[in-house]
């Protein structure tokens, strides 16, 4: 059955409407470290400024077809799928084509599902992807409705900043209203600290403040800031094929395995 979690490759989108949090490069990174662990990893890049495909290389020119073909039904997944430098890890890449504009345009019934019937469907699963990532777009709009009701979870990067949890609220109301509309087994994988700085007590704060109030949800690993991170996609590639030894590889490789941990625990229930 291709909505059963335990067949098929597990569904994760990486969410928040806040810009700059660490989306793309928990995107990329992680399914990085996801394909070093030998899990075969597929990439949905659903923002229209395309940053997780120039980050892995998919120049303009080569976004034949695109995550809106993918939507639009005009190409198949297998054909709008493409490799990148890393074993394991593929890519749809998106251009400014993927407008939410458009997609409103679509019968108010259908549009929010577009996503979810091709990441679920039996040639999808035939593909024997582990997990599929999704890079959402800075907002709330329908691109990112679209992930969340074709997600099993989400991970939800949060910048260790002032102001990090204010918008979380918002986050959760669209949870809860995707769970009662479209989606009732969506879940909170976790949420995922990034640019964290232990010299900086607000880093600290954001961090005690995230364990109170969530729990386990919070994820045990941390992402540092580190310059290396936001290096490599100029480079074209993650930063586990940039600076293997860098924070940043070293943090991702254990976000992957504490994701994995996580998923196992939760197929075995
Ligand atoms: N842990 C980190 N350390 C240093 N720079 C980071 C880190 N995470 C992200 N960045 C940088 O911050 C900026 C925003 O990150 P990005 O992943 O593009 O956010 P989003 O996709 O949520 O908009 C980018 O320039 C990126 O390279
Ligand atoms: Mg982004």
């Amino acid at each position: 059955m291709a909505n059963d979690p335990k067949s098929g490759p597990t569904i994760i989108a990486i969410a928040n409407q806040k810009g700059g949090v660490g989306k793309t490069t928990t995107t990329i990174n992680l399914g990085a470290a996801l394909a070093e662990l030998k899990k075969r990893v597929l990439l949905i890049d659903l923002d229209p400024q395309g940053n997780a495909s120039t980050g892995l290389g998919i120049g303009h020119d080569k976004r034949e077809a695109t995550t809106y073909d993918l939507l639009s039904g005009d190409v198949t997944i297998k054909e709008a799928i493409q490799q990148t430098m890393a074993d394991r890890l593929n890519i749809v890449p998106a251009t400014t084509d993927l407008s939410s504009a458009d997609l409103e345009l679509i019968d108010n019934n259908k549009r929010s599902f577009l996503l979810r019937d091709v990441l679920r469907s039996d040639e999808t699963t035939s593909l024997d992807y582990d997990y599929i990532l999704i890079d959402c777009p800075p907002s709330l709009n329908i691109l990112t409705v679209n992930a969340m009701v074709a997600a099993h979870s989400l991970i939800v990067p949060l910048q260790s900043e002032f102001f990090a949890l204010e918008g979380l609220s918002q986050l959760i109301l669209t949870v809860r209203d995707v769970r009662q509309t479209a989606n009732p087994d969506l879940k909170i994988e976790g949420i995922a600290l990034t640019m964290y700085d232990r010299r900086n007590n607000l880093s600290l704060q954001v961090e005690d403040d995230a364990r109170e109030n969530m729990g386990d949800m919070v994820f045990k690993t941390v992402i540092p800031r580190n310059v290396r991170l936001s290096e490599a996609p100029s480079f074209a590639v993650s930063v586990l094929a940039y600076d293997s030894g860098s924070k940043g590889s070293t943090a991702y490789r254990a976000l992957a395995s504490e994701l994995i941990e996580r998923t196992k625990k939760k197929r075995a229930a």
